[in-house]
């Protein structure tokens, strides 16, 4: 294992994933572990991450000298970098020289450990206001800039290496070259970590966890749950039941997608919940997309838990566990770092009887999202479930503007779906982070069609390009690819007379409607 100490700022998620490109697996640390607990892991090298402090001001994070002196190979970026050459007796000026984005790097030793095959002068991306004038005794300095003399020192013999700049980032041309450099010829370590080990490595942790008893599993028809399920059925087979609730506001083949390809793939037992008539009673009458959400999230739950009931009262082991398709981010962002988690959910909502515990079971929890992904293709899932976008759990419900009714969202449910296809057959899937296809149902507009006048509803398309939801643009879709879609939609769905496009970003606007 390759810990990454994070100092702050978002840099150590980014290091990790691009050590794991470098098919060597990564964890990340908070800076604040003692050395002695970091060793303890037995790290086969360690890298400090950059972060938003400088080394002189009050309260930055520090580090304990001694982790220099362990024999544990040490690559610093950045702030990183910095607490390095300071601990080691070199000297870092709070010169008010700043360096801030793209910048050129001139190296001195293209020989060194880190810098072999690479060009004399490339970009890198950085991001400081001090700056190391001298190096620690015993260091090469292989790098400099206009503005700082020593960008970059190593010391082969103590196997100790430090760049002023971000490698991680893809504006540093040589970056990824220069971290592997560290890894393979600073730190001796090849690159053998896979997703295939990852698979057999969960399958055998899950294995010694669940035992003989049994397990369940919400499946969501989303990435993360169909993955998770999909390796704790390998793992113990029959003995994991998954549960699916088919609220009515899944998109067209969705249900049928879970139902067919994903047991057709892992050969799970399946339990599908036909509610869509308790949803849509329950939605009746209700416009106001708050309520809408609630009353979803309220009735998901009450069926979900009578499905678990209904299991927990089946002939067979105890069931004692839930399957949750919990990602490595989420554990990082929720200050976990590392550590197993033996964490017992408590459940009582619904028709549950509020002793029944269950113990977790997180397979993807080192996981990040496009890791999942890669498990989730060599576990044999379709393409469909493997590549799918984003999509909101209260579904459909929460994409017609207006009351929800079964006709209505049939008729959303056929929009969608071209939508869809065209966008799938022009290749933009990729490019796209999602579309949702919204049905104005309240607003009509005149048309004609035929030879007559109509009175339709208009369907939204909303294209919007992201890289994490929490902002978002709309994306400048190729106007044929809109014609054809605005095409096929009016003459194809009943009732819809007018497509519109919605050109808004995020913020102001939310990417979905309601
Ligand atoms: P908004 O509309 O807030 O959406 O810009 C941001 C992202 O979150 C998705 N979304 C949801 N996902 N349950 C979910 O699992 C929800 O209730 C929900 N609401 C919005 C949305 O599709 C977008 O990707």
């Amino acid at each position: 294992t390759v810990l990454v100490v994070d100092f702050g700022a978002q840099y150590a998620q980014l290091i990790a994933r691009r050590v794991r490109e470098a098919r060597v697996y990564s964890e990340i640390v908070p800076s604040t572990m003692p050395v002695a607990e970091m060793l303890a892991k037995n790290p086969a090298a360690i890298i400090l991450s950059g972060g938003p402090s400088s080394v002189y001001e009050e309260g930055a994070p520090r580090l304990d000298p001694a982790l220099f002196e362990a024999g544990v190979p040490v690559f610093g970026m950045c702030y990183g970098f910095q607490l390095m050459a300071q601990s080691l007796g070199g000297t870092v000026d709070n010169t008010g020289a700043r360096e801030y984005g793209r910048t050129d790097l001139h190296v001195s030793r293209s020989s060194s450990t880190l810098f072999e095959g690479t060009p004399a002068e490339q970009h890198v991306w950085m991001s400081h206001g001090d700056a190391c004038s001298a190096a620690p005794e015993g260091f090469t300095v292989s790098a400099s800039t206009d503005v700082v003399p020593v960008a970059a020192f190593e010391n082969d013999e103590k196997k100790l290496y430090g760049v002023q700049y971000h490698p991680e980032v893809m504006h540093s041309t040589h970056g990824q070259q220069v971290l592997e450099h560290f890894l393979y010829r600073g730190a001796g370590l090849t690159p053998s970590w896979t997703t295939g080990n990852v698979i057999e490595e969960q399958v055998a942790a899950i294995r010694a966890q669940v035992g003989d008893k049994r397990a369940i599993c919400g499946l969501s028809g989303g990435v993360d749950s169909a993955v998770a399920a999909a390796l704790v059925q390998k793992a113990i087979g029959s003995q994991l039941t998954c549960v699916y609730v088919d609220h009515g506001l899944m998109r067209k083949n969705e249900t049928e997608q879970v139902e067919k390809d994903f047991v057709a793939a892992t050969g799970a037992n399946l339990k599908v919940v036909d509610a869509q008539e308790r949803f849509l009673d329950a939605l009746a009458g209700v416009s106001d997309p708050e309520t809408k959400r609630k009353i979803i999230g309220r009735e998901f739950i009450r069926v979900f838990e009578q499905a678990q009931l209904e299991i927990l009262q089946e002939e067979g082991p105890e069931v004692a566990f839930l399957v949750q398709g919990t990602l490595y981010p989420d554990i990082v962002e929720s200050g976990g770092g590392t550590g197993t988690a033996n964490i017992k959910s408590h459940h009582n909502v619904g028709g549950l009887p509020d002793d029944i515990e269950f113990e977790l079971v997180e397979p993807l929890r080192q996981l990040f999202k496009d890791e999942v992904r890669m498990v989730g293709q060599e576990l044999g899932l379709p393409e469909e479930i493997v590549q799918r976008q984003p999509f909101p759990g209260p579904g459909l419900g929460i994409r017609i503007v207006g009351e929800v009714t079964k006709e209505r969202l049939d008729l959303l449910r056929e929009a969608d779906a071209i939508a869809r296809e065209e966008l799938t057959a022009a290749g933009l899937d990729r490019d796209i982070w999602q579309c949702p296809v919204v049905l104005l149902a309240d607003v009509r507009s005149v048309g004609v069609q035929g030879d007559g006048r109509t009175y339709g509803h208009p369907i939204v398309l909303r294209p919007v390009s992201s890289e994490d939801a929490m902002t978002a643009d709309w994306s400048r879709l190729p106007y044929d690819v809109l014609a054809k879609i605005s095409t096929r939609i009016t003459n194809e769905v009943r009732d819809v007379n007018r497509v519109v496009l919605d050109v808004t970003s995020k913020p102001p606007g939310t990417i979905e409607w309601e």
